[in-house]
């Protein structure tokens, strides 16, 4: 909530889907641990979301069901701003604004951009060493039915926007994101340099303590993601989520004593770390040392653990879910607030800028 002496925390989630066990992990948890201690900003990101052109009944359904897991699992409207990044308009405006500051150059050279470019594309990542010029070329040369939309392209000025229309201090976001971070602060040095002003403060990622929480796929390998396709969502029922984890990779077990692990292996032990309590990821850790462990019995384990976890979510989001007039005051009261703060900001961003009142 709105508090004066207290740091300015802003983050979203883009509204892509149900939220799963890396959001949760990597980003939702910590968000309700610090409601307390920070003036929290927390919102759906479905401006976001329409740079992938997603189906608008889909859309809206992702946008619904991510605020009601935002509730479920432990944000509170009476301690944060929640609201739908769409309900702020003054964001659109700011985002045409800070764009006339932002190069088409440094934003084409941003990692998630190459990444979704080439994958609207369909083709692969040039080989090590060559430039990326075939690409840029690729990229003008583009036909209208496999473009590259230049809202994909701009997506790190709108998270710009999004963090510096809040003047917001602290980022709490995946090592995904930490390049987003970086151009924001640059855009942020640039506009005040060039209208010799101290107006927006440079925002740093939010340090947890500790290494950041990578959540695994149990497909063997890399992390748990949508685009991946291997996630365990926090609505999962419990027969979907026991099936997922029973069929988790694995490997033909340890061969001798104090052996190391195969990734898949670590994999199911970061999660059993996650969900379970310590003497538990002990004694499996030493059943694996002298070579007597079972998978299937640390995967009913794990599976039984994360429902722990999950169980009680799934089971409010129901509720949530079925309260539309709840969802729609606690989104209407967020847009209010976050828009107190934008409006200021974008006023006299306006201001700065020359636009301003006769
Ligand atoms: P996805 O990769 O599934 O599309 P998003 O990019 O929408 O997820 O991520 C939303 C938030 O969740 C970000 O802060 C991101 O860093 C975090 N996150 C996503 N997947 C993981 C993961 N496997 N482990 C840790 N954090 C994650
Ligand atoms: N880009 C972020 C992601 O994909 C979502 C996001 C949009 C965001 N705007 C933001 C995160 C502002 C933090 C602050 O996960």
């Amino acid at each position: 909530m709105s508090t004066p002496n207290k740091e300015i925390v802003v983050s979203g989630i883009r509204s892509t889907g149900n939220l799963h066990l890396g959001n949760y992990f990597g980003a939702l948890r910590k968000f309700v641990s610090i409601q307390d201690d920070y003036d929290c900003n927390f919102f759906i990101a479905d401006l976001h979301a329409l740079t992938t052109n997603p189906d608008p009944d889909q859309l809206h359904a992702n946008t619904k069901s991510i605020l009601a897991e935002y509730l479920a699992a432990g944000l509170d409207p009476e301690k944060s701003t929640i609201f739908i990044q769409s309900d702020v308009p003054e964001i659109s405006e700011m985002y045409l604004l800070l764009n006339m500051h932002v190069g088409i150059g440094e934003l084409m050279r941003t990692t998630s951009f190459k990444d979704k470019a080439r994958k609207a594309l369909g083709i692969g990542a040039p080989p090590e060493g060559e430039s990326d010029e075939a690409f840029e070329k690729e990229i003008i040369g583009a036909t209208t039915n496999k473009r590259v939309n230049a809202g994909l392209l701009t997506y790190p000025t709108l998270m710009a926007v999004d963090i510096l229309i809040q003047k917001a201090s602290k980022v709490p976001v995946g090592k995904d994101q930490l390049q987003h971070l970086e151009l924001t602060r640059r855009f942020a040095r640039r506009f005040n340099s060039f209208y010799g002003v101290d107006f927006f403060p440079e925002p740093t990622d939010f340090e947890f303590g500790g290494a950041p929480v990578k959540v695994p796929g149990l497909d063997g390998s890399g992390k748990m993601g949508k685009s991946e396709g291997n996630c365990i969502y926090l609505v999962d029922e419990p027969k979907v989520l026991r099936k997922k984890v029973m069929r988790a990779v694995t490997d033909e077990g340890p061969q001798a004593p104090n052996s190391p692990m195969s990734e898949p292996i670590a994999n199911l032990f970061s999660l059993l770390e996650l969900t379970s309590k310590p003497e538990i990821v002990t004694s499996f850790r030493e059943a694996y040392a002298d070579c007597s462990i079972r998978y299937g019995d640390l995967k009913k384990q794990l599976a039984e653990d994360i429902l722990a976890i999950t169980t009680p979510i799934r089971e409010r989001v129901a509720d949530i879910l079925a309260d539309e007039d709840y969802l729609a005051s606690v989104v209407r009261r967020g847009a209010e607030r976050a828009r107190e703060r934008a409006s200021k900001t974008l006023s006299e961003m306006r201001h700065i800028m020359g636009i301003r009142k006769f």
